[in-house]
């Protein structure tokens, strides 16, 4: 029996006293009978680990370099979330994809420089609205996993995955159910053919997941817990998706 994960994906949000708020209520509301992290703005790393002492609930990052260190201006290292005690870092979410052009390589390439300094990598896939209604999930999904699977070989297990359809993202729309257990299903039979591990490995939904659609979709086979965005910013929201995965 897999554990849940329910990650918090605070995006460009959040200030010193909001976030000392929300963190100081998520404590107060836990604990969970799931694991719960939160990722959230670099600058903001180093106090969510003060404020997250008890490691009841996890934190990490949204993003990292690819490069072990150097020239890289603006780039925050993996070295760098794991000095600061990251448990996870999100690569490949759809807005970077999209606003930074990454490419499947580069996503591969971030989650094998995180995988290096021992923080675990939630790697975002998903299609966009043309890519579903053309037919392309699937051919899109499984590109985008296949290059992580060529790129970290053996330590593919060590991954969280997290299906996020771009349409489903920040717009209230959200995947079905069924929707979202077929592509889980065809992403855990993709990483089944590269790992012994994949029974083992959890597999996120993510895309407007609020308080009361959670639920239904942790209730499914491959579901295994929940990045969510917006949801995420209100403790009261947060907590009842995490109490849903527990
Ligand atoms: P949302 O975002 O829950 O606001 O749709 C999810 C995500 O982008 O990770």
């Amino acid at each position: 029996m897999r554990k849940k994960l329910v990650v918090g994906n605070w995006k460009m949000h959040g200030n010193r006293s909001a976030n000392a708020a929300l963190l100081a209520g998520l404590k107060e509301a836990g604990p969970w009978n799931a694991d719960v992290a939160v990722c959230v703005p670099f600058p903001y790393i180093a106090e969510t680990a003060l404020a997250l002492t008890s490691q009841a609930i996890a934190f990490g990052a949204q993003d990292c370099s690819a490069q072990e260190q150097g020239a890289f201006t603006g780039e925050v290292s993996s070295a760098m979330l794991a000095d600061l005690g990251c448990r996870y870092v999100i690569v490949g979410h759809s807005e970077r994809r999209a606003y930074h052009h990454e490419s499947d390589q580069l996503v591969a390439d971030k989650a094998k420089a995180a995988l290096a300094h021992g923080v675990t990598p939630i790697v975002c896939v998903g299609e966009t609205l043309v890519e579903r209604e053309a037919g392309q999930t699937e051919l899109v999904v499984k590109r985008q996993l296949a290059a992580v699977i060529h790129t970290l070989t053996h330590c593919i297990g060590e991954i969280v995955l997290a299906y996020e359809p771009v349409w489903a993202i920040g717009t209230g729309l959200t995947a079905s159910p069924e929707q979202a257990q077929a592509v889980h299903a065809v992403l855990r039979k993709q990483l089944q053919a590269a790992t012994q591990k994949a029974d083992a490995m959890r597999i996120l939904y993510g895309g407007s997941v609020k308080p009361d659609n959670a639920a239904q979709l942790f209730a499914c086979a491959d579901i295994d817990g929940g990045l969510i965005g917006g949801a995420a910013l209100k403790t009261a929201d947060f907590s009842v998706i995490c109490r849903a995965a527990s």
